[in-house]
C-alpha cells in the first residue's frame, strides 16, 4: 500500500495539478443556471463522465475531487466514476466538509461542518475508491474580519479532518480559502492570508497532522476583485505570494495546490505560470482549480450531448495550459493554438 507522502507526492506531479468537480448540489446549480441547463441527476452525471473520459487528460491532471453524489455514479457503460478516472491514471478524491454555517456570536463570520461521523464516512469513501479528501474553510475579510476566533475554530476544524483522514491512510487537502470578494488591497491579503496559515499549521502540528503527507491548497495572495486601485499583474501577485508561503509553509508540506476563487481562467493560468517562474521553491506549487479549469469546457457543452467532443477539447486545454504553468512555460502562443 502506497503511504501518505507517495500519495501526495502523486498528487503534485510534475507538469500535474488536480481539478476541483466537488461541486455541491448548490454549487452546480448555479453553474448550470449560467448555461441555462436544469441541474438533474442525469445532467450532472453527464458533465462529469464528459470531463473524466476526457482521451489524455490523465498527462496534465493528476486527481479529481468529487462530491458525495458522484463518487457513487457510473458512467453510460456502467462502470463507476472513480474507475473511468483510474483508467486514466487519475487519483479520484472526495469533498467531506458538509459547508459553512454561521459562526456562533460572530457578525458574517461562518465556519465549516462536518466532522460528526466523519471517520465512519473516510472509511466509505475509501472503499469507493478515494484516496485523498478536501475540507474548505472560507476566511472573509472586511470590515473588523476575520476575528482571531474565527481563524481559531476553522483551523480547528480543518486539522481534526485532517487527523482524522491521515489515521485511515486518506492525503487530506487542507483548504482555508480566504475570499477575495471585497475591496481590499493585495497587501491585506497577504497580512490575513500569513495569519490564517500561522493558525493553521499551529494546530496541524498539534494535533499530530504528518506535513509530509496532506496538500494545501490556499488562495493567491491577491487584491479583492472590488480593489479601488485595480488588479495585480502576474508578477505582482507571485512576489506576494511567494513572500507570504515562504515566511508560514513548513517545507515538508509536498504541495501547495492553489484555488482559483473567481479569478478568470486565463489570469488563475498566468499568476500560477509567474509563480513558477521564481523558482525553484521548497514544495510544488500547483493547481487544484474548478471555476478555472471548467468554465471554458461548461460553455462549450451548454447541456448537449452533441457538444461533448468540444467541451472535452475546451476542458483539456486549459488543462494543459496550466500544466504548462507547473514549470513557468506557458506562453501566449500555446494558449491561442489550439
Ligand atoms: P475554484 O477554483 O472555483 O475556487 O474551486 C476550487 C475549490 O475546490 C473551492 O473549494
Amino acid at each position: 500500500m502506497s503511504t501518505l507522502n507517495d500519495t501526495a507526492r502523486a498528487m503534485v506531479a510534475p507538469g500535474k495539478g488536480i481539478l476541483a468537480a466537488d461541486e455541491s448540489s448548490g454549487t452546480i446549480k448555479k453553474r448550470f443556471d449560467s448555461i441555462s441547463v436544469e441541474s438533474t441527476e442525469d445532467r450532472r452525471r453527464a458533465y462529469r463522465e464528459m470531463l473524466f473520459t476526457t482521451s489524455g487528460a490523465g498527462d496534465f491532471i493528476s486527481g479529481v475531487i468529487l462530491f458525495d453524489e458522484t463518487i457513487r455514479q457510473q458512467a453510460s457503460d456502467g462502470t463507476p466514476l472513480p474507475k473511468i478516472l483510474e483508467k486514466e491514471g487519475i487519483i479520484p478524491g472526495i469533498k467531506v466538509d458538509k459547508g459553512t454555517t454561521p459562526l456562533a456570536k460572530s457578525s458574517n463570520e461562518l465556519v465549516t461542518e462536518g466532522l460528526d461521523g466523519l471517520r465512519a464516512r473516510l472509511v466509505e469513501y475509501r472503499d469507493l475508491g478515494a484516496r485523498f479528501a478536501k475540507w474548505r474553510a472560507v476566511i472573509d475579510i472586511g470590515s473588523g474580519v476575520p476575528s482571531q476566533y474565527c481563524l481559531n475554530v476553522n483551523a480547528q476544524g480543518l486539522a481534526r479532518y485532517a487527523s482524522l483522514c491521515q489515521e485511515e491512510g486518506i492525503v487530506p487537502i487542507v483548504e482555508p480559502e480566504v475570499l477575495m470578494d471585497g475591496d481590499h488591497s493585495i497587501g491585506t491579503c497577504a497580512t490575513v492570508t500569513t495569519a490564517t496559515l500561522l493558525t493553521v499549521f499551529d494546530e496541524l502540528i498539534a494535533q499530530r497532522v504528518e506535513l509530509e503527507g496532506m496538500i494545501l491548497k490556499p488562495n493567491m495572495v491577491i487584491p479583492g476583485k472590488k480593489f479601488a486601485g485595480g488588479q495585480a499583474s502576474p508578477s505582482e501577485v507571485a512576489e506576494a505570494t511567494v513572500r507570504c508561503f515562504r515566511e508560514v509553509v513548513p517545507a515538508a508540506v509536498p504541495g501547495i495546490c492553489f484555488l482559483s476563487g473567481g479569478q478568470g481562467d486565463e489570469e488563475a493560468t498566468a499568476n500560477l505560470d509567474a509563480i513558477n517562474r521564481l523558482g525553484p521553491h521548497p514544495w510544488q506549487f500547483s493547481f487544484s482549480y474548478g471555476r478555472a479549469l471548467q468554465a471554458p469546457a461548461l460553455k462549450a457543452w451548454k447541456g448537449d450531448d452533441a457538444n461533448i467532443r468540444a467541451g472535452q477539447d475546451a476542458y483539456r486545454h486549459r488543462a494543459h495550459m496550466n500544466s504548462l504553468a507547473r514549470s513557468g512555460s506557458y506562453t501566449e502562443a500555446a494558449e491561442k493554438a489550439s
